[in-house]
């Protein structure tokens, strides 16, 4: 039985010392550090997030700023919000929860965000400067499995990681940071060939796919390290993720459940991204 990865308990330490930087930071600057998170429509799972990201603001002590746009909102509407917000001088990070209505140019949006303010790490100038292993916001969940490997003591180095899902939010930059790590990294997708045999190969294995229960025991090789970025309903509406948990904790050294694994941290991350926006400022 694989070790489990407690990403909600490293969360939690984590947001402790991420609440002492915030404070330290008013103490020293004397002023708030704010993030501005902006919806459009009614998204029930987009509520939840967003809901659980003010939340965590509360906890550190960061000011957040929520909008909420009607669902027909148009463009204009939502880039004159985003463009008041780039020059806001109380707003360190802006954050537009993706996805937004159909209609609208999500791209066009979240071009409009400052690569300062980019707390989300979407950026191409983020993505170029983690490309190019220099300092930068990076995307919030990549970066939180790599704090996990970090606190779990898994050296990186030299191993074989696959990632599974090639997404600008997840899968390339999990790629780039495993790289910059020095792992040798192979990035699989819905056209890879012998995808069975590539998973057998990782010594970490990051399932960042977005479907239920996706990599199952036979695609593990034993005593692998595995990830599981997914965040999906099982076919009782349960959530579960993209790894088949029950099946691969017996084939693996350790392993994250869904829920209580990589989300917990994406938030944290988002916290943490939020404090270096009002850091890098300074
Ligand atoms: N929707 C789902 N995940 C994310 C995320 O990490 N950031 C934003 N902005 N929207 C999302």
């Amino acid at each position: 039985m694989a070790t489990i990865i407690d990403g909600k308990a490293l969360a939690a330490k984590m947001r402790l010392l991420i609440k002492q930087g915030v404070d330290d930071y008013k103490q020293k600057y004397n002023r708030e550090i704010g993030l501005a998170v902006v919806m459009a429509g009614d998204n029930p799972a987009s509520q939840v997030y967003v809901r659980n990201k003010i939340k965590a603001c509360e906890e550190v002590g960061i000011k957040s700023f929520s909008y909420t746009l009607p669902k027909n909102s148009s463009q204009n509407d939502v880039e004159e919000l985003v463009k008041a917000l780039a020059e806001d001088d109380k707003i360190n990070g802006i954050l537009v929860q993706l996805p937004l209505p159909a209609h609208l140019d999500a791209e066009k949006v979240l071009k409009l965000i400052p690569t300062a303010k980019d707390v989300d790490g979407f950026s191409a100038e983020n993505i170029g400067k983690l490309a190019m292993n220099e300092e930068c916001l990076v995307a919030c969940t990549p970066n939180g499995v790599m704090k996990m490997l970090e606190h779990y003591g898994i050296n990186v180095s030299g191993k074989r990681a696959v990632v599974v899902g090639r997404s600008n939010i997840v899968g390339k930059p999990m790629a780039m940071l495993l790289l910059n790590a020095d792992a040798t990294v192979t990035v699989c997708h819905s056209r890879t060939k012998n995808l069975k045999a590539e998973c057998l190969n990782a010594d970490i294995l990051i399932a960042a796919v977005g479907k239920a229960k996706f990599i199952t025991a036979d695609m593990v090789k034993e005593g692998a390290v595995v990830i599981d970025v997914g965040m999906n309903r099982d076919e009782n509406g349960k959530l579960c993720g993209d790894v088949d948990f029950e099946s691969v904790k017996d084939k693996c050294s350790y392993i994250t459940p869904v829920p209580g694994g990589v989300g917990p941290m994406t938030i944290t991350m988002l916290m943490y991204n939020t404090l270096q926006a009002a850091l890098f400022r300074r």
